[in-house]
């Protein structure tokens, strides 16, 4: 006879799980007021970590928001994006942003956000923002951007998106490939980055040599937020 356990089937999916009891929250990075939708804690059941706004987003948005001429004109493509945070900061100053994530319920909050910020009295001054799925290492999602974008883009963010060991080589996959289309462009990768295991921040500067970028500290960006310890990070093809 089977085992109760072997004959436990379970008739959840997984919305069952999903928390999207989002709030709108009020956010200042330097003269900068973003109002979005966010969670104010992270589901576990499934990877929702983009529900909510993380330490290396407010560490990336404050950084961003006093060097502001890095932003001005340029073409943006944030690297998990979230509720959109940084995107959203960025098209205050950018000529264009595109915010891409990897998770569909975290693409629908962010399309929402797209949208309250295309309602509010700042649009007028808003750069088109727009969204898009990209999963790290999928060349068929990244072709179908850069379709879009032969040139590449100025500048590829990334905010708090180092937290999974297995997805890091992945990750240094995609953003070796956006540095070199946008080569002409100079393109750089500005990653804001919070340390939670040693193992990590050696993986970070593993992954970036390997794959034959320069990876360098941004002086005076070393700081602590929310108690854990965080730096800029700028990472170019040599
Ligand atoms: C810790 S959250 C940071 C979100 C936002 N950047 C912030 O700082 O508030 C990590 C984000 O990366 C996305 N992500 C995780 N793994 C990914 C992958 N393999 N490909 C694309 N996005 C991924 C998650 O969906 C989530 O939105």
């Amino acid at each position: 006879m089977d085992s109760g356990e072997e004959n436990d089937i379970v008739c959840l999916d997984e919305s069952f799980f999903i928390n999207d009891n989002y709030q709108i929250a009020r956010f200042t990075f330097g003269s900068q007021i973003l109002e979005l939708y966010c969670l104010q804690s992270a589901s576990t059941d499934f990877d929702l970590t983009g529900q909510m706004v993380w330490p290396g987003a407010e560490l990336l948005n404050n950084y961003l928001s006093k060097n502001s001429d890095i932003l001005r004109g340029c073409s943006v493509i944030e690297l998990g994006s979230g509720v959109g945070i940084t995107g959203i900061l960025c098209s205050r100053f950018c000529g264009e942003v595109v915010m891409t994530d990897h998770n569909d319920e975290v693409l629908k909050i962010l399309t929402r956000n797209i949208e309250l910020d295309d309602s509010s009295k700042n649009s007028a001054c808003s750069a088109k923002l727009k969204s898009a799925k990209l999963e790290w290492g999928n060349s068929e999602q990244l072709d179908d951007i850069l379709q879009r974008h032969p040139e590449g883009f100025d500048l590829v963010l990334g905010a708090d998106i180092c937290f999974q060991q297995a997805s890091v080589p992945l990750l240094f996959h995609t953003v070796k490939r956006l540095l070199d289309v946008g080569l002409k462009k100079k393109c750089r990768f500005i990653l804001g980055y919070v340390s939670r295991a040693k193992v990590m921040d050696d993986m970070v500067i593993g992954e970036a040599s390997r794959h034959g970028l320069r990876i360098t500290e941004v002086a005076g960006t070393r700081a602590e937020i929310r108690n854990l310890g965080g730096v800029i990070y700028e990472i170019t093809c040599p």
